[in-house]
């Protein structure tokens, strides 16, 4: 196998993006090119105020700044990075399919499929072609299909190298990932992605399995994460009427070492682009090889995902007497976690729509989300038109002029800084009583209730 001195990834989104940042930044003699047909995100990332790169992670900029122009690089030219690249990461999106057959449950590969029959038809020379989104276990056979069928003789070795960063902590986890999966079948082209990860991933962290062992993990890995957070917030609904609390209870079992402290934090409905996607893949997949009871099993994860969601607003809704029609209630965050500006999925976009369908009046905040996208998550939703979205949502950029007037407060994201602000002062503006809904067991209870607040929080 030759060496790899070429590498081009398709997609320069929040994975592709982040992760050739840092193989590059690591890899300093590897020229990497991103390439992606969004001209908008491309001319971001070749931005010269890093401010302005087009995902927010922190450490991102420093690690663009470095690695940009010496050997990483954005392009819209998808065929000449295509045809220059020794090993070629596909990191397209890999949505819910919204048509069709599967509709609302498989994954839709109609991006990954155009990327095969690209690599296809401009590939002159032999290349290693790398599965980085997230896809169907045995996508690879498909892909390798394709590739043999349609290009002029050339050889390819398919890889399944998913990837595990979460958003927010995307170089972090980068930087030193608990482990890096490779699948494959060639043991030359494993090697040759083992080296680039080895430049700084101790070698006993990169597992090397076979290709559908590597597209499963990735599958199983979310779903697994994801139903430790449905299974705590089934505990916290049984908190709220037993008298018991979600944290003491995560923090008494959690240190069980046989089970683990980490992802037992109540909330508000978990959100983003990929669990629930990833949930409804495996579902599809199992019940299209007939095993049934493994998907209903796995089903049951967003079941109560959504039940938290719709729990935390009918919470509201009945607390404030009954009605929100006509009631200022103001979101503090918007974002599906703290620490990014991705909106995918984000529970406060469910909450806000059930909110609205009782005519409340919605105030948001978030401090890294755009007036744009709050109205473009909404209007995706098509419960209502967009100028009834418009009336009925206001989103403002300063936290305190959200809060001024309001019957209430909602907390949707746990961004550090809603801890630090003047509650005193706050209280003050609101109108009474005022009531703060805490989807994130953010806040202190005692130092609101101490203010006069009418505090609720998720499993207490
Ligand atoms: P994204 O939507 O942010 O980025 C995908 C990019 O691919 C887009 O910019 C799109 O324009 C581009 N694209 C699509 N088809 C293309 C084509 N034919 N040629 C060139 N560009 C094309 O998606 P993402 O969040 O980066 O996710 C990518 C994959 O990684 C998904 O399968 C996802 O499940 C997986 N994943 C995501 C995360 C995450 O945190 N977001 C983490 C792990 C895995
Ligand atoms: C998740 C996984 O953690 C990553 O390993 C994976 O690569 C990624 O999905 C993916 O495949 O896309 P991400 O969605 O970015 O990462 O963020 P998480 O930190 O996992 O949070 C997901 C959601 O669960 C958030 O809404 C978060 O608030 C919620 N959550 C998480 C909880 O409600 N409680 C917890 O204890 C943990």
């Amino acid at each position: 196998m030759k060496q790899i001195k070429k590498i081009t990834c398709i997609g320069a989104g929040y994975v592709g993006g982040p992760t050739m940042s840092v193989i590059a930044q690591k890899n300093p003699d590897i020229q990497i090119t991103v390439v992606d047909v969004n001209k908008e995100r491309i001319a971001a990332w070749n931005d010269n105020d890093l401010s302005r790169l087009p995902i927010y992670e922190k450490g991102l900029d420093a690690v663009v700044a470095e690695a940009r122009g010496r050997n990483l690089f954005f392009d819209t030219d998808v065929d000449k990075a295509i045809d220059e690249a020794d090993m070629i990461f596909i990191s397209v999106n890999t949505p819910t399919k919204t048509y069709g057959k599967g509709k609302g449950q498989a994954a839709d590969l109609k991006f990954i499929e155009l990327c095969a029959r690209q690599i296809a038809t401009v590939a002159k020379d032999d290349k290693i072609v790398v599965e980085k989104s997230t896809l169907p276990v045995r996508t690879a056979e498909a892909l390798k299909s394709i590739l043999d069928n349609t290009s002029n003789g050339v050889n390819f070795h398919v890889l399944s190298n998913p990837e595990f960063l979460a958003e927010g902590t995307a170089i972090a986890d980068l930087h030193n990932p608990d482990r890096v999966l490779i699948g494959g079948e060639n043991t030359e082209a494993i090697e040759a992605l083992v080296n680039i990860y080895a430049s700084w991933v101790p070698r006993e962290r990169i597992l090397t399995t076979n290709l559908w062992s590597s597209e499963l993990s990735k599958l199983v890995a979310n779903a697994f994460l994801a139903q430790r957070v449905s299974s705590i917030n089934a505990v916290s609904e049984l908190c709220e009427v037993t008298g018991a609390n979600v944290d003491e209870v995560a923090r008494a079992v959690g240190m069980d070492s046989r089970i683990g402290s980490k992802f037992l934090k109540a909330s508000v409905g978990f959100g983003g682009s990929c669990f629930q996607k990833d949930i409804l893949n495996l579902v599809y997949i199992a019940r299209s090889y007939n095993l049934h009871a493994v998907a209903d099993y796995w089903e049951q994860v967003i079941v109560m995902n959504d039940h938290q969601k719709t729990r935390f607003a009918e919470k509201i809704i009945q607390t404030m007497y009954n009605t929100v029609n006509g009631k200022h209630i103001a979101f503090l965050g918007w974002s599906f976690k703290k620490d990014t500006n991705d909106t995918r999925e984000s529970a406060a976009i469910y909450v806000a729509d059930h909110l609205l369908d009782e005519e409340a009046q919605i105030v948001v905040y978030d401090p890294k989300v755009s007036v744009e996208q709050i109205y473009k998550d909404l209007d995706a939703l098509g419960t209502r038109t967009p100028e009834a979205n418009r009336r009925l949502v206001k989103v403002v950029n300063d936290p305190y002029q959200a809060l001024d007037g309001a019957h209430a407060i909602a907390v949707l994201t746990e961004w550090d800084a809603f801890k630090t602000y003047d509650w005193a002062k706050i209280k003050e503006a609101m109108k009474k009583p005022a009531f703060v809904f805490d989807g994130r067991k953010l806040l202190d209870r005692s130092q609101l209730e101490t203010l006069g607040f009418k505090y609720y929080a998720i499993g207490e």
